[in-house]
C-alpha cells in the first residue's frame, strides 16, 4: 500500500506519495494567496487550500495505481479559525496563526480571566495567534459572523470535512486553539464557556493516527481516489512534522525554519511550566511536547532576499556570508509581531548597527542571524526549566541552507542534524497515515523504521562564543525598538 501526507502550509500546499516502507515516491505543491488586509493580518480562503488539494492531487497520483493508496493524513498551519455555518459553508475567510489583531483580547483573557486560570484549564496562557482570542474578536467585531458559526475548525480539518464531511480535529492542533485541557485531552468546558462557543460547535477530537473516515463520494470523484481510502485525522504542522523528523522521545528535539520558526522538545508527561513562555501542547504521538513559536523565520528571509532584493538565487545571496559570529548588523525579525517570548502582535522589526561600509551579504546574514537568535529565545526557555537540550533536528524550507544550518548549529550551540528526506509534516502525515492502517504499530515505531539522519553540523565552538555576545545585544533590541516606535 501507499500513503499520502497534505502538509497545508501558509504559501502552498505539499503532497507527498509514500511507500509502506517510507520510501518518498512523490512530492508536489501548489501554492496559494495569502491575503493581508492590514499591517498585522493575514487571512487565507479555505476553499483556495481545498482547490490546491484537488488540483495537487491528480499530478501526485500520476503513474499510481489509486487502488493502492490506504490512507491520507494531514500536517496543518495551527491556530487558525475556519468557521462554518450550518449548512457546512464558511462565513467568512480564516484567520491566520501569525495573525496579530487579536491583542486586546490576548489582554483580556491573560490580564482579566488571568494567566493562572487558562493554564489550569489548558495548560497554557493566551497568545495573540491562538483560535480562542480569534473567537473573542469576532464576536466582538464582526457579530453577524459570529451569529453564523456552527461549528469550528483548524486549516487541515477542513480538508478532512471536505473529504469526509466529518468535523473532527487531533489533540495536537487542538492544543492550539486554548479550548483543549491539554493534560487529559478533551476540550475544556470553561474555556468554550468563556468564550462564547457552544460546545457543539466543536469538532470531534481524535488522536493524530485515527481514523476519521472515508471518502465522500463526490471527494472521491474529485480527488482521483477510491471511496475507502481512509482519512486520518493527521497532527497541527509542527507535530507532524516532529514525527517526520523523529522528534518522537522524551527530550527529543526539532528546529523548523519555514515560515513559522519552532523550537519543538518532546515530553512522555505532561508538563506545566511556572512562566508559561512555552506552549505546552499535545504531541501526535499520544504524548505531550514543549514549543516555541516565532513567527517570522524564513518568511524574513523570503521578505529580505525575495521581495527586497529581488534575487533569482537565495544560495548565492550567501555565497558572501562571514561566518563565526562577527557581523555588526543585528536584525530584529519581528515583521509579524512576535509570539515566543514576547507575546505582542505589535512588535516590529529592524536593522542596527548600519555604517557606510555595510554590505549586502552582511544585511542577508543579519537575517538568517537574527531568526536565529530569536530561536534561541525558546532554547533558553526550555534551559531555563532545567530540559538539556544536548541536540537538534532541523526541517523547513531554511534547513535546506548549509549556511543557515551552521549558524543555528553555532548560536543554539548543539549539533544540528539534518534528514535525508526533508519533507518534515508532509512525510509525518504520511507516516501516521501507515499507522492508522496497521503498518507500524505507533508513530515511534514508524520513526525507527523510516527516518534517517543524513549529516551532522557540528557547532563552531570559537564562533559560537562570539555569538553569545552578539545575543546578549539582541536581546537588548526589542525593548529598544518598541520603546522607539511606542506612541
Ligand atoms: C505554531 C505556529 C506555526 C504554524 C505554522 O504554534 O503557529 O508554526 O503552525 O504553520
Amino acid at each position: 500500500m501507499e500513503y499520502i501526507g497534505i502538509d497545508l502550509g501558509t504559501s502552498s500546499v505539499k503532497l507527498l506519495r509514500m511507500a509502506a516502507d517510507g520510501t518518498v515516491v512523490r512530492t508536489v505543491s501548489r501554492s496559494y494567496p495569502l491575503s493581508m488586509p492590514r499591517t498585522g493580518w493575514a487571512e487565507q480562503d479555505p476553499e483556495d487550500w481545498w482547490r490546491a488539494t484537488v488540483d495537487g492531487m491528480a499530478e501526485l497520483l500520476a503513474g499510481a495505481d489509486p487502488a493502492q493508496i490506504g490512507a491520507v493524513s494531514f500536517g496543518g498551519q495551527m491556530h487558525g479559525l475556519v468557521a462554518l455555518d450550518r449548512d457546512g459553508r464558511v462565513v467568512r475567510p480564516a484567520i491566520l496563526w501569525n495573525d496579530g489583531r487579536t491583542g486586546r483580547e490576548t489582554a483580556w483573557l491573560n490580564g482579566t480571566v488571568g494567566r493562572e486560570k487558562l493554564a489550569a484549564y489548558t495548560g497554557n496562557i493566551a497568545f495573540a495567534g491562538f483560535t480562542a482570542p480569534k473567537l473573542l474578536w469576532l464576536r466582538a467585531n464582526e457579530p453577524e459572523h459570529f451569529g453564523r458559526i456552527a461549528r469550528i475548525l483548524l486549516p487541515k480539518d477542513y480538508l478532512t470535512y471536505r473529504m469526509t464531511g466529518i468535523c473532527a480535529t487531533d489533540c495536537s492542533d487542538a492544543s492550539g486553539t486554548l479550548l483543549l485541557d491539554v493534560a487529559h485531552r478533551r476540550w475544556s468546558p470553561e474555556m468554550a464557556d468563556l468564550c462564547g462557543v457552544d460546545t457543539a460547535w466543536l469538532p470531534e477530537l481524535h488522536e493524530s493516527a485515527d481514523v476519521v473516515g472515508t471518502l465522500l463520494p463526490e471527494a472521491a470523484a474529485a480527488l482521483g481516489l477510491p471511496e475507502t481510502v481512509r482519512v486520518v485525522a493527521g497532527a497541527g504542522d509542527n507535530a507532524a512534522a516532529a514525527v517526520g523528523t523523529g522528534t518522537v522521545r522524551d527530550g527529543a528535539c526539532n528546529v523548523s525554519l519555514g515560515t513559522s520558526g519552532t523550537v519543538f522538545i518532546a515530553s512522555d508527561a505532561f508538563r506545566l511550566p511556572d512562566n508559561h513562555a512555552l506552549h505546552s501542547f499535545a504531541h501526535a504521538t499520544g504524548r505531550w511536547h514543549l514549543m516555541g513559536c516565532i513567527l517570522s523565520a524564513a518568511a524574513c528571509n523570503q521578505w529580505w532576499a525575495g521581495d527586497i532584493l529581488r534575487a533569482a538565487d537565495f544560495a548565492a545571496e550567501q555565497a558572501g556570508f562571514v561566518p563565526g559570529g562577527t557581523n555588526p548588523v543585528l536584525f530584529a525579525p519581528y515583521l509579524m509581531g512576535e509570539r515566543t517570548p514576547h507575546n505582542d502582535p505589535d512588535a516590529r522589526g529592524a536593522f542596527v548597527g548600519l555604517s557606510l561600509d555595510t554590505t549586502r551579504a552582511q544585511l542577508t546574514q543579519a537575517v538568517l542571524e537574527g531568526v536565529t537568535f530569536a530561536l534561541r529565545d525558546s532554547v533558553e526557555l526550555a534551559r531555563g526549566l532545567g530540559l538539556t537540550v544536548p541536540r537538534t533536528r532541523i526541517c523547513g524550507g531554511g534547513a535546506k541552507s548549509p549556511a543557515w544550518r551552521q549558524i543555528t548549529a553555532d548560536i543554539l550551540r548543539m549539533p544540528v542534524e539534518s534528514i535525508a528526506v526533508e519533507e518534515g509534516p508532509g512525510l509525518g502525515a504520511a507516516m501516521l497515515a501507515a499507522v492508522a492502517c496497521g503498518e507500524y504499530a505507533d508513530a515511534a515505531e514508524a520513526a525507527d523504521a523510516i527516518v534517517r539522519v543524513s549529516s551532522v553540523t557540528e557547532p563552531d565552538m570559537a564562533a559560537a562564543d562570539r555569538y553569545d555576545a552578539a545575543y546578549a545585544r539582541f536581546r537588548r533590541l526589542y525593548p529598544a525598538v518598541r520603546s522607539v516606535l511606542a506612541d
